[in-house]
């Protein structure tokens, strides 16, 4: 993917021209004033968001993040006790982070909110970006162009700042196409403010539905432009089968089944929304089980084509380690020692260079280096070019989970046998079949064990066995400072012990046990793929001494994790059975088990995936807008296997 960053000139040294668009970001005199006074005086706010416990504020062209600065600080000052304020901002020629720094400067009433964005604010990248800038501000910023990126949001916006620099240079923010989905994005009501009386935006404005009128102007501009969308509710653009069920507006409180990695993060997704969450596991704590190896490293999935899946797991991997820093005074240890990845033949290695280039990841995460680069990297000899991951690195997963379930009620030692609904709830019924636990919302993330319950029996998940073992370092590899993977991995060493690992065989359904027991041969497996991958590195390892861990992954036919609401299988089969005849239309909206959610086969990535998964879920649950785009987001929902099974049965 290709992107520009904002060219600038600057005016009397401090005010910010693009050199693009040969337009000032906002103006000279006092751009702070103009846009409280255009943006949020005139969406009339704070008098709007005061009722609201969620307000939504959609912005076409970022910039210098003034006008999100501006409403920050007054959200900050007149926020309703509990409520939350998203703000989603498009823009297709970010600023670096330098140029951010210098256009805030002058905003020193605003120091301590800017201080926040400049270290947050994301590395310039196409695509999602959401970044929490406070426990009720969350900013999510879509790189790219906004008719193509507002195309791909799923949210309900309250209050628009058109602001896109003035229509004569830019027609491109003014398209019908960008009206449409400014229309599509709308709460019903929701209003818009924007400096430009342009003729042509207050026409193609009108045609989607807002109600347009002439405000006055701030300054020397005489005039500015207000409007409410009294247009009809919007046309989706999920297909029928895909759609969601309504956000949840009752009681917030959720039951999680499962202590991973998976339940850890929706439960922190949750609190942060200020939920009542109790997580209910069968082991005596959080990670015992996928997620309970002592450490697992954090990289993306590379690939060489730049598809939705990729692109999941890429912003999924940006999300996981900006949290990790967040969580840093939390007890999470992020060990960022980065990642040699070393290619398994020729034929792959050719293939570095369109891995490179199509790379989904932005340019610090990713570089090809020589094996002379790579040996200095690693500290030990390198025979092959590898791509370097300085960012990735390693965790221990039980770290991050007690990490994230502070906020949450757990219950340790129970296991749940079924969920029934009851009254509105959910019922959690233990072996004895007594009622354990009720709450409106019951999310699984309990692996492979949702396909023991009835309501998500229909999953198609699949068990894999994994085992890492711990070997002894030699006197050639104790030099190694960062994890080499290919196949397998290796961990620099921690107290002359190397992790290594790890082994995948598929279990059949009668072999799932929740212990695993370590085998001999799969050490011995896992040695020969690390001297495979890096020969004579690690000498005269005792097997009868090799310790180990082993335990199940949880993955799908298309190793994607399953994120979003659990539909009722029986009423999607019947009511979808024509979409084996192919695409169909005007067919009822998808039905859904009541308040139940998945977060399911994170298969061998969760550190790095479980995080934007529960944020995905909860923005979902919550009627928030989504922190990826819809056709990342869709690949990811439950019902994607009852789709492919209708349409394959023809
Ligand atoms: C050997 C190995 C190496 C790995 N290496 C890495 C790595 O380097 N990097 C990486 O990102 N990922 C790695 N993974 C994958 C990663 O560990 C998983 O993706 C992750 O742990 C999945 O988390 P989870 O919460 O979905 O599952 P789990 O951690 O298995 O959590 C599910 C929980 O649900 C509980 N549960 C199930 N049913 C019930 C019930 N009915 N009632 C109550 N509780 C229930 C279970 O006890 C369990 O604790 C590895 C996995 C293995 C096995
Ligand atoms: C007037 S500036 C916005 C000022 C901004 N609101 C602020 O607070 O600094 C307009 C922004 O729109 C962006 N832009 C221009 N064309 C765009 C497009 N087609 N899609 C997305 N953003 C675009 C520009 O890069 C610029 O940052």
């Amino acid at each position: 993917m290709r992107l520009s960053t904002a060219e600038l000139d600057w005016k009397d040294n401090h005010t910010p021209v693009s050199k693009q668009f040969g337009d000032v970001y906002f103006s000279a005199e006092d751009g702070l004033a103009e846009s409280r006074y255009v943006f949020l005086q005139q969406n009339n706010l704070p008098a709007d968001w005061s009722a609201s416990d969620l307000f939504c504020i959609g912005e076409t062209g970022f910039g210098t993040g003034l006008s999100f600065l501006a409403s920050w600080d007054l959200w900050r000052k007149t926020r309703r006790p509990g409520g939350r304020l998203h703000y989603v901002s498009v823009e297709a020629f970010p600023l670096t982070r330098e140029d951010l720094g210098k256009a805030l400067a002058p905003w020193r009433e605003l120091k301590d909110l800017s201080d926040i964005l400049i270290d947050l604010y994301p590395e310039p990248h196409p695509g999602f970006h959401r970044v929490h800038m406070s426990d009720d501000v969350t900013l999510t910023l879509l790189v790219g162009d906004a008719a193509e990126m507002l195309g791909e949001l799923e949210a309900q916006i309250d209050a628009w700042f058109l602001d896109g620099f003035s229509p004569a240079c830019n027609p491109d923010m003014w398209s019908d196409e960008v009206f449409a989905e400014v229309a599509r994005l709308s709460r019903p009501d929701a209003r818009l403010a924007t400096f430009t009386v342009a003729g042509a935006v207050r026409r193609g404005l009108a045609h989607v539905g807002f109600d347009v009128e002439k405000a006055d102007g701030f300054g020397r501009k005489r005039e500015m432009c207000i409007g409410r969308y009294t247009g009809g509710p919007a046309e989706t653009q999920l297909p029928a089968w895909y759609r969601q069920p309504a956000a949840h507006t009752g009681e917030r409180k959720a039951a999680i089944i499962g202590g991973g990695l998976a339940g850890a993060s929706c439960a922190h997704a949750l609190a942060q929304r200020a939920w009542d969450v109790t997580l209910i596991e069968r082991q005596d704590g959080v990670a015992q089980e996928g997620s309970g190896n002592p450490s697992g490293i954090v990289t993306p999935r590379l690939s060489a084509d730049e598809t939705a899946d990729s692109l999941f797991y890429a912003e999924a991997y940006r999300y996981a380690l900006q949290e990790f820093k967040a969580l840093a005074g939390s007890g999470v240890g992020y060990n960022g020692c980065g990642v040699l990845r070393l290619p398994r033949d020729a034929q792959e290695q050719r293939r570095f260079d369109t891995m490179m280039r199509r790379s989904t990841l932005p340019q610090s995460s990713l570089r090809l280096v020589t094996s002379a680069e790579a040996s200095e990297i690693a500290g030990i000899k390198i025979n092959s070019e590898a791509l370097y991951l300085p960012l990735s690195g390693e965790l221990r997963p039980a770290s991050l989970c007690h990490a994230l379930v502070q906020g949450a009620s757990t219950a340790f030692g129970v296991e749940i046998d079924k969920i029934e609904r009851r009254h509105d709830q959910w019922a959690l019924l233990d072996a004895q079949g007594a009622a354990f636990h009720q709450s409106p919302i019951c999310i699984l993330a309990n692996g492979i064990g949702a396909t023991q319950l009835n309501a998500s029996a229909w999953l198609p998940l699949q068990a894999f066995r994994g085992q890492i073992s711990f070997v002894p370092s030699s006197a050639q590899s104790r030099s190694l400072k960062t994890i080499i993977s290919q196949a397998s991995y290796i961990l620099p060493a921690d107290d002359g012990v190397h992790a290594i690992g790890a082994t995948y065989d598929k279990m059949s359904t009668r072999q799932i046990s929740s212990r695993q027991s370590v085998k001999r041969s799969d050490h011995e497996k896992n040695i020969q793929a690390i001297d495979a991958m890096l020969p004579g590195l690690l000498t005269q390892i005792d097997l009868d001494r090799v310790l180990g861990r082993a335990a199940l992954r949880c993955s799908t036919p298309d190793h994607h994790p399953v994120i979003g609401p659990v539909t009722d299988e029986g009423f999607f089969r019947e009511t979808y059975a024509d979409l084996r005849h192919g695409p169909q239309f005007g067919l009822p909206p998808a039905n859904y088990h009541p308040g139940l959610f998945a977060h399911v086969a994170l298969g061998s990535r969760g550190l790095s995936t479980a995080l934007l998964g529960a944020e995905l879920m909860a923005s979902q649950l919550c009627g928030e807008p989504w922190p990826v785009a819809r056709s990342v987001a869709l690949p990811l929902h439950p019902s994607r296997f009852l789709v492919r099974q209708i349409q394959r049965s023809r």
